[in-house]
């Protein structure tokens, strides 16, 4: 099956989905800084996408794209719904969540506890690949509970592979369903690469995307011999400068903007956002960490929650940033 085209998108690195923090806001920012990471959106319940807001729920800028929209969801016509409307809403690429452990999630019958039903999630995926012409996807992890088996994973693999999904993200960690909050379920279960490697190497006609805990240029380096991708979530969002890095290194791009120029961008956003009625709380919270490891950090976070993290914050103590930018940057040129 692969009448779903999928040749332009670009998935050596991308930032992973993560709820509350990569809205369309965040997205725009870390384009900024970005041209060739793929981004994705928080997960949405098909419901949402279906009966939801839409502009509200599904707009974005079309600075963000390449982007895929990740949806939440075991309802196979509720899923080819929201494929078609991915589709035709300009996404590139449509993900179904399979690793969500949130007892709410599974309450609703969608993330990780799909993963003990491959018939129903393969039933999904070739709904999903029948109504529309964007790759579907998958993101799942390597077990859950008491099940952490190759063989297990594979087979799962296999079957959803068979229903037309040739893309797998594996956040390398199963997923404990009852007893961890998912705070503690990225973290404590142990990491487990050499399962996502052996996955690759069984079908190396599968385009497998490994994540969790990556933080360092030099590991997705290592990573990259032996998977076709890395995703990125939490080092990304608490230093998003680590994009320009990536860049670099990986991508290989010069005239990466420096953070003063990034501001400045942002700003520029954010004035014409705020005329729209967006708050300024909602853009500028994505910005905390731009100064990670820098002199000017704690200046940077500390005029941030002063002025601007404030549900009415005001724009025009958004044009006293700049300054802080511009002596932050002075600051780690001395210091270079
Ligand atoms: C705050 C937060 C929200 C998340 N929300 C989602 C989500 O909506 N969909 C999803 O598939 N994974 C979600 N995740 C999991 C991440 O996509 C990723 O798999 C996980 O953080 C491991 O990658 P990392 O170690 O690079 O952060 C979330 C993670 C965090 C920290």
């Amino acid at each position: 099956m692969d009448n779903n085209l999928d040749s332009k998108i670009n998935r050596k690195i991308s930032v992973a989905p993560m709820m509350d923090c990569t809205d369309r806001h965040d997205r725009f920012f870390l384009r900024l800084m970005s041209k060739n990471v793929h981004l994705y959106t928080e997960m949405v319940s098909t419901k949402s996408v279906i009966h939801g807001d839409r502009r509200k729920i599904l707009a974005y800028s079309p600075e963000e794209k390449p982007l895929a929209l990740q949806v939440g969801g075991s309802d196979k016509k509720e899923l080819a719904e929201a494929a078609k409307i991915a589709e035709d809403m300009g996404y590139e690429e449509i993900n179904l969540n399979l690793g969500c452990p949130s007892k709410k999630v599974q309450k609703n019958m969608f993330g990780a506890c799909l993963m003990k039903e491959p018939d129903l999630v393969s039933e999904c995926i070739h709904e999903m690949v029948k109504s529309c012409k964007i790759p579907v996807t998958a993101k799942t992890r390597i077990g859950f509970d008491d099940t952490e088996d190759f063989n297990y994973l594979n087979q799962f693999i296999l079957k959803l592979n068979d229903s037309g999904c040739k893309t797998f993200i594996i956040h390398a960690r199963k997923a404990i369903l009852k007893g961890l909050t998912p705070k503690q379920n990225l973290n404590i279960p142990k990491l487990n690469y050499d399962m996502v490697y052996k996955i690759k190497k069984e079908n190396p006609d599968l385009e497998i995307i490994i994540n969790g805990g990556i933080t360092k240029i030099e590991e997705i380096k290592n990573h990259l011999k032996l998977c076709d991708g890395v995703m990125i979530g939490r080092s990304i969002y608490q230093n998003p400068y680590f994009l320009t890095e990536i860049e670099r290194e990986i991508f290989k791009t010069n005239n990466n903007p420096l953070r003063e120029e990034v501001v400045e961008k942002l700003l520029e956003y954010l004035e014409k956002e705020v005329k729209l009625g967006t708050k300024v709380n909602h853009i500028m919270r994505h910005s905390v960490g731009l100064y990670h490891g820098q002199a000017g950090s704690k200046n940077w976070k500390r005029y941030l929650s002063d002025n601007m993290m404030a549900r009415d914050s005001d724009f025009q103590k958004a044009k006293h940033i700049m300054t802080i930018a511009q002596n932050n940057e002075k600051a780690n040129s001395v210091n270079l």
